[in-house]
């Protein structure tokens, strides 16, 4: 018989940013920011870390996952 209890596993959503740091925090003054709209990462796979560069496209489709970007107004 299946055991029905839940097994939960501890594994790092960051693989690989900045790793050296103990926490990745990030802050924005939305009134300098350059552009109208800025993507920002959540899904940790961005090479441009912190900003979104899409690399959440090729994680969902690889995991069935369904991140996607912090979208901050200007
Ligand atoms: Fe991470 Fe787009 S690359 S949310």
């Amino acid at each position: 018989r299946r055991d029905s209890a839940l097994v939960v596993m501890a594994v790092a959503i960051n693989q690989e940013i900045r790793k050296n740091e103990d926490k990745v925090v990030d802050s924005v003054v939305v009134s300098e920011l350059s552009k109208p709209l800025t993507a920002y990462c959540r899904c940790w796979k961005s090479g441009t870390f912190p900003l979104c560069d899409g690399s959440h496209v090729k994680h969902n489709k690889a995991t069935g996952d369904n991140v996607g970007p912090l979208l901050v107004k200007k």
